[in-house]
């Protein structure tokens, strides 16, 4: 709780034109953390890392980077790398030719900045001598990671760094993650993919149109929960649809569950509702073979955050 801030941002407010991206938001992340931005499209993550980026300036509100004010000037913060809306290459230098570029923009040799280690890290050095024009998008996204990592970064930043990586792909990326956290940078990160988040990050901020929905631990988020949709398979289908029916506080939720999924059962209630309804079945001799939620209690949590921000205008 006392660690320091690398980002605090109080009443941030971003127009373009008549639409607010960012209407009165709050985020503190501290160093050391990997921080998750959600939110449908068009909620405005993509504005809020831009100016964690430099890349715009907030109309309203105060934003301080690694305890610096950031001012009215465009200008990237010291310390800070990432990217939004894909990375900038050049797309005829080969991946070692891209960092190398940047490397000398700082002054350091390849081999002083690391150039080997970084592709290394990423899992691009088998690739590292082909053009970036030939590169695909999870491909892209690895060598934007790496070129962010060679400024050995105190707060990270990206926009959907998962996005078109493959399983293995992912799972290098959120071990290359991990590990800077675990040396003291700050990552703030977005994404769609809830498990992702729930994997990667200690802190999520939910964003729904411009507003902070809610801002969490992803365990608490979850817990918002109140009643939840069940899929149920047991050895008796109707005896436990005439079972579900009969139990206080929960409901059959009918036309839920997949046309080819005869066997299951949906059920909509809270945790206690459901663990009645268990008891009751087993005690009628229904074998229960498996209770899941539909959508994780994250997800749906999501869902509902959202969905009703945005009806509740
Ligand atoms: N440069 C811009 N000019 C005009 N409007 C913009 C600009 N950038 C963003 N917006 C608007 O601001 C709002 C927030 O957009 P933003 O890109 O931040 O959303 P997002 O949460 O990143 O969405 P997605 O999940 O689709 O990436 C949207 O209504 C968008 O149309
Ligand atoms: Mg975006």
């Amino acid at each position: 709780m006392d660690r320091p801030l690398a980002v605090r941002a109080r009443g941030i407010t971003k127009c373009f034109g008549d639409v607010v991206a960012l209407d009165g938001v709050d985020l503190e992340v501290a160093r050391g953390r990997i921080h998750g931005l959600v939110g449908p499209n068009g909620a405005g993550k993509t504005t809020l890392l831009g100016l964690l980026l430099g890349l715009a300036v907030a109309d309203e509100g105060r934003l301080d980077i690694l305890g610096v004010p950031i001012g009215r000037a465009l200008t990237a913060p010291a310390g800070v790398a990432g990217f939004v809306d894909g990375p900038g290459l050049y797309p005829s230098l080969t991946a070692r030719q891209n960092l190398a570029a940047l490397a000398a923009l700082g002054g350091r040799s390849a081999r002083e900045a690391g150039v080997d280690d970084v592709l290394h890290e990423v899992g691009l050095t088998d690739v590292a001598d082909d053009p970036a024009r030939g590169y695909s998008l999870g491909m892209r996204q690895r060598l934007g990671l790496a070129a962010a990592l060679l400024t050995e970064p105190r707060l990270l930043v990206l926009d959907e760094p998962s996005n078109g990586l493959d399983p293995a792909g992912k799972r290098q990326v959120h071990g290359v993650l991990g590990r800077l956290a675990a040396n003291g940078t700050a990552v703030v990160l977005s994404s769609h993919r809830m498990d992702d988040l729930q994997a990667l990050c200690s802190e999520v901020t939910v964003l729904a149109t411009g507003r902070v929905a809610f801002s969490g631990p992803p365990p608490k988020l979850a817990a918002e929960n109140g009643e939840l949709d069940y899929r149920l398979i047991t050895s008796d289908p109707e005896a436990a649809r005439a079972l579900a029916l009969g139990t206080a506080g929960v409901r059959v939720v009918d036309g839920a569950a997949p046309r080819h999924d005869d066997a299951a059962l949906v059920v909509r209630a809270h945790v206690p509702a459901v663990d009645e309804l268990v008891v009751r079945l087993v005690g009628a001799g229904v074998a229960l073979r498996e209770l899941a939620p539909v959508v994780s209690p994250l997800e749906a949590a999501f869902l509902a955050l959202t969905e009703q921000k945005e009806t509740g205008g």
